[in-house]
């Protein structure tokens, strides 16, 4: 049964995250203006000005065979008449005790709660895998929270766990690769008696290796989920804020990516802001640079405003221990983040690459799939309020198989190809969308889309810009061809099942608020407070065409809220669900969703929804996460869910003096994020 929630005690922030989250996760993003105030159009407007003529006149074409084939391409997964389901088991555990549900989703689901643990159904069990702070590289010393240097933290895992990828490890049984980001880091949390006008060379140092990428070598324990870190591995590894990393593709080597310490514009010191990714059918793992502009002194120009570049000091103060965070001085070098990096954690020699094909903006992740002649295309989220969303179709098809020539060609295929942003155009009037998330007449927020092309190698689409202008200030091409803005787009994930594509749109408070634009059929909620999760169809299956066919697959929030949708399944069956952010798909071809930020008073947490069949719609909480943290990272193995629990602890107020939570090594440890697999007692799959 669902149970009432618990009332807020703290004021909520933006999609009820705290303060301090806002404050070191995204340079308080929430509190700046809103950088997108381009005046294009959104969904319900066609405003075709700014397009060139000939796609223009493909675009009004694709839009109407769109909405006739992509419509039909939707409608083979609608839920069955809800008649046929009422008389259906209770999703949440019948009177038998076991619990029913979609294959895959049979567990009896969490309860919304506030508890400072990992709350999972009966019957699971957990392990943390790996902490911040743990050794995984040949002579990094055990973690101690009062002994912390930079040289000890390059070796260990690093801060706020986020994106998590799991790789097969051929001739090593029971073993697979585990990769991490390692999104931001929280000062005040890490350091005893942290002071945030005057942080040390020393902390500033840590704090650089804390951030970046981490690859370590897992051992699976035999007949159960649990996973141990295989420390000293040779293929584990760190790659830093202080790392090489290569910029490839059409803009690497140009003079907007060049600096004083860099005149190629082709080599760049680490990675910042890794928040979620992909992994590639060529095993590689992608890492979109999301909020690197928190990082960066001094902005000043038009570009830099429309990225989010402070003109003020930041909030860690970099800047007064690397000239290169000072936009002032290097201006160029806050264009050498805001990409997708691509890492081969196969080869730890190799150098990851920031792909520039793919456009550079706060990149939240980047997953990959194939068309039917085997070329990758990449989805891509800006997650800012107001802002796009993208993909990237290689030109070049993927090589099969393991060879040595097959791998280095298969390194090659995002720098080649052709950049689009959505446009979405809905099929309900105007008038029926007035904000209040109220279902239009036809009974669904749905219409169909075209993708716009950016650039294709070293051709711009886009009038009055370069192909270069278009791969580093991404943001502003896509303002001048009418992209859609959308309510933060997060993650996305191909459904391996049936190829549709879904996209995880977090929440956005200011729309419909004064000046901004309003409530329309993608985005129907007026100061947005839950966010939404959008289906998408690409043209007769092809993911490379240019139009699309979307519907909205969830309208998130309490399902009490007449404003809330689940594929239309019946409300009384699925758990409260607020803030998706991450999205991944289990064996079954279930769609499971992490949350950021639960507007609705409980822990952040991790569910899973049927997207197929006559469950399509039931949505069920499987667990909750400690007090402050955010889920992040989902993996859906057969026996095994990985999350990684990111800030626990991260409450207003909160310091290593005075903390939030004591997660997960209780009263008196030092609160720290982690990575936890959660698996059967009794060694079965999950969920069946
Ligand atoms: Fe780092 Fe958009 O979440
Ligand atoms: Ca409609
Ligand atoms: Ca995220
Ligand atoms: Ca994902």
């Amino acid at each position: 049964m669902r149970k009432l929630l618990p009332l807020l005690t703290t004021t909520p922030h933006a999609g009820g995250r705290s303060a301090l989250t806002c404050r070191y996760r995204c340079g308080d993003a929430c509190f700046h203006d809103v950088p997108n105030t381009s005046g294009n159009p959104y969904v319900g407007d066609v405003i075709a000005g700014a397009l060139s003529r000939r796609s223009m006149v493909r675009a009004a074409a694709v839009v109407t065979v769109a909405t006739a084939a992509g419509g039909a391409v939707l409608g083979a997964g609608a839920p069955e008449a809800h008649a046929a389901q009422a008389g259906r088991g209770h999703g949440h555990g019948g009177p038998s005790g076991r619990a029913q549900g979609a294959r895959g989703l049979r567990f009896t689901p969490v309860a919304p709660n506030t508890a400072d643990q990992v709350t999972v159904p009966p019957g699971y069990t957990q392990n943390v895998v790996i902490r911040w702070g743990e050794p995984i590289l040949r002579g990094a010393p055990a973690f101690d929270p009062d002994r912390q240097t930079a040289k000890a933290q390059a070796g260990q895992f690093g801060y706020n766990n986020d994106f998590l990828s799991l790789l097969p490890l051929r001739g090593e049984p029971g073993r697979q690769v585990l990769v991490a980001n390692h999104e931001y880091t929280d000062e005040v949390l890490m350091f005893r008696g942290y002071d945030p006008e005057n942080p040390t060379r020393e902390q500033v140092e840590i704090a650089w290796a804390a951030h970046g990428l981490s690859v370590v070598v897992v051992q699976e324990e035999h007949r159960s989920g649990r996973l141990t870190p295989v420390t000293r591995h040779p293929l584990n590894r760190r790659l830093t804020a202080t790392s090489v990393f290569e910029m490839t593709g059409p803009a690497a080597g140009g003079d907007l990516l060049k600096t004083s310490a860099d005149p190629s514009g082709r080599k760049v010191l680490g990675t910042l802001n890794n928040c979620a990714g992909g992994t590639t059918p060529w095993g590689t793992t992608l890492h979109g640079e999301e909020n690197f502009n928190q990082y960066f002194a001094n902005g000043s120009s038009a570009t830099d405003k429309r990225y989010g570049i402070g003109s003020g000091p930041t909030e860690r103060k970099w800047e007064r221990f690397d000239k290169r965070f000072d936009a002032q001085r290097e201006p160029n070098e806050s264009h050498r983040f805001g990409w997708v990096v691509e890492l081969d954690p196969y080869d730890p020699d190799s150098t990851p690459r920031k792909r520039t094909a793919l456009g550079r903006f706060k990149h939240e992740a980047a997953q990959p799939r194939l068309t039917d002649d085997g070329r990758p295309v990449v989805y891509m989220g800006d997650d800012e309020r107001f802002d796009y969303f993208y993909k990237f179709v290689s030109s070049k098809r993927m090589m099969k198989g393991g060879s040595r020539a097959a791998r280095a060609h298969n390194l090659t295929l995002l720098d080649e190809g052709t950049l689009y942003v959505a446009r979405l155009t809905g099929d309900s009037p105007a008038a029926e969308l007035d904000g209040t998330g109220k279902l239009p007449s036809d009974g669904e927020f749905d219409g169909s889309g075209v993708w716009i092309p950016l650039a294709t190698g070293d051709v711009s689409h886009v009038p009055g810009m370069t192909a270069e202008e278009v791969y580093v200030f991404t943001r502003l091409a896509a303002d001048k061809v009418g992209a859609t803005k959308m309510d933060r787009p997060e993650d996305v994930e191909p459904s391996p099942r049936t190829g549709r594509v879904y996209v995880a749109l977090t929440n956005n408070s200011q729309r419909g608020t004064a000046g901004k634009p309003g409530a329309d059929e993608a985005n129907p909620r007026a100061r947005n407070k839950h966010g939404q999760i959008l289906e998408l169809a690409e043209h007769w299956d092809d993911p490379a065409a240019d139009g699309f066919a979307w519907r909205l697959f969830l309208v998130a929030g309490d399902p009490e809220d007449p404003a809330t949708y689940f594929a239309g399944y019946p409300k009384e069956k699925v758990s409260p669900i607020s803030c998706p952010d991450n999205v991944a798909f289990d064996p079954h071809g279930n769609l499971w969703i992490s949350t950021d930020g639960n507007a609705l008073g409980s822990h952040d947490g991790l569910f899973g929804v049927a997207t197929h069949g006559e469950r399509r719609g039931e949505l069920k909480q499987f667990l909750t996460v400690p007090a402050g943290a955010e889920t992040c990272g989902p993996i859906i193995q057969e026996r095994r869910v990985l999350v990684a629990v990111q800030h626990p602890g991260e409450v207003d107020g909160a310091s290593v003096e005075k903390p939030a939570s004591s997660w997960p090594d209780g009263p008196g440890r030092l609160v720290r994020p982690a990575v936890v697999a959660v698996y059967r007692r009794d060694g079965r799959p999950i969920g069946v």
